[in-house]
């Protein structure tokens, strides 16, 4: 079990390669299996959620290998379309393996995916929408059931711009008969390289990252190359740990578009942004003052994901920051860990409010998912002594290389085994 062992006050400087998107390549991931063939995909991110997806994958019966940023897909030996508990419980966003099994094979099973810390993740917009596509969708014992004679291409509405749920309409829309019209679909930019692959492999889509996607079928082709779009979390990660360290830090492979709202609240508190094509460079001494109030939205609004990571920035800043959470019921976990550290926040309900103070004092923490963890040591960076982050695999979930590449752009983060005292 890693802890985070964070010794804060080293300013931040150089450069820092950002890793391929989590939330493009798992997605991506399950379309291997569409259509049959052979998929070979770059800029992979060495994360555990990876490292689960392709146990599914070879669980189903294809055949998978990695190495580096590069993974191979063979999906044409697929035998199996269901996926058990053991492997669910790994991932609940493994529920986007749901139409690319059903589009492949005509029915898909697996063990239903519980909620997690955000709270309760149903499915239920995933569900209505396969239904609509026609399949018949069976709950019982704790598994989904969905299968299809034929699916058949329909127009269908999403009472939530839910990105999973977009993601599978897309995948089993790709098996349907006729056109599917998806409108009040999810417009993130994962979305939109997800297109970009299915249509690689031979479908017919356009429309993503637009709120009206059109799929109309499939003529699979029997290899398909792709290159995973950057991570624009994980940049935003990076340059809400520079704000908190303060320094001088240049991220290259983003695509700065993509998190423009992220650095247009961090140039409102004082930092200086530069973007370059495929470059971000984000300065910043002095005190910071208080973001302007962040009200997290589907994209292109500000991303719930980095929600907990600009908060972390703002627990210095001069001034009272404001937080909206609108997509997770429970997205506020860290703030606890957070005033462990001397942090001043205030939670009601969906808000919570930031008064900075002058100083922050290590102390060990827990991380209670992905970006919270996260969030803890961008924290760590600006406080006295040392901050331990105690985590139970949340942060490697989704950060590739994250106390090298801290480490590298000059920061004092290392990454230790938890012993009997820190447990
Ligand atoms: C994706 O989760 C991301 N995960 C999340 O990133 C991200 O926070 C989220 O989108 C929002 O941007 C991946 O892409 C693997 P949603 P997803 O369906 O698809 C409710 C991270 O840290 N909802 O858009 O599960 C749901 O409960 C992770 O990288 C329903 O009610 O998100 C939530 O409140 C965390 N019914 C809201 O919609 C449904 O059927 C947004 O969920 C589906 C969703």
């Amino acid at each position: 079990m890693p802890v985070w062992k964070v010794c804060g006050g080293n300013a931040l400087e150089g450069s820092a390669v950002v890793q391929g998107a989590k939330n493009a390549v798992l997605p991506i991931l399950a379309a291997s299996i569409v259509g049959g063939g052979v998929s070979c995909l770059d800029n992979c991110p060495k994360l555990l959620d990876v490292d689960a997806s392709l146990e599914i994958l070879h669980y189903l019966g294809c055949s998978v290998m990695q190495n580096r940023g590069k993974i191979l897909i063979d999906s044409g030996g697929m035998s199996r379309n269901h996926i058990p508990h053991a492997l669910m419980m790994k991932m609940r966003s493994s529920v986007m393996f749901m139409g690319a099994i059903l589009a492949r094979c005509g029915e898909v099973r697996l063990s239903a995916p519980g909620g997690c810390e955000l709270g309760s993740r149903p499915i239920d917009l995933h569900l209505k929408a396969l239904h609509e596509l026609g399949a018949e969708i069976e709950e019982s014992g704790g598994e989904v059931c969905c299968r299809a004679s034929k699916l058949k291409g329909t127009h269908i509405n999403l009472d939530f711009p839910s990105v999973g749920a977009t993601e599978n309409v897309m995948l089993a829309a790709c098996a349907a008969e006729g056109t599917t019209v998806l409108t009040n679909a999810a417009r993130e930019p994962e979305i939109v390289d997800l297109q970009n692959f299915l249509n690689a492999k031979g479908a017919k889509i356009h429309g993503a990252g637009t709120a009206e996607i059109h799929i109309t079928g499939f003529s699979p082709r029997s290899v398909t190359e792709h290159a995973v779009l950057p991570d624009r979390i994980a940049a935003a990660t990076y340059l809400c740990a520079a704000a908190s360290a303060g320094g001088d830090v240049r991220l290259e492979r983003v695509v700065p578009a993509h998190l423009n709202t992220v650095t247009d609240v961090l140039r409102s508190m004082g930092c200086e942004v530069a973007e370059g094509e495929r470059e971000v460079r984000l300065r910043r001494s002095g005190r910071l003052n208080a973001a302007r109030p962040v009200v997290t939205k589907p994209y292109p609004g500000f991303p719930t994901d980095a929600q907990a990571l600009l908060m972390s920035a703002c627990l210095k800043a001069g001034g009272t920051s404001v937080f909206v959470e609108n997509i997770f019921e429970n997205r506020f976990r860290h703030v606890s860990e957070l005033r462990r550290l001397g942090a001043d926040i205030r939670v009601e309900g969906r808000v919570a409010m930031v008064s900075g103070v002058a100083k922050l004092t290590g102390a060990p923490v827990s991380a209670c998912d992905l970006r919270g963890g996260a969030a803890l040591v961008i924290a760590g960076l600006a406080a006295e002594n040392v901050t331990e982050v105690i985590d139970t695999g949340h942060v490697e979930r989704g950060y590739e290389r994250f106390a090298q590449t801290l480490s590298a752009l000059g920061a004092d983060v290392q990454r230790c085994e938890a012993t009997s005292d820190t447990e």
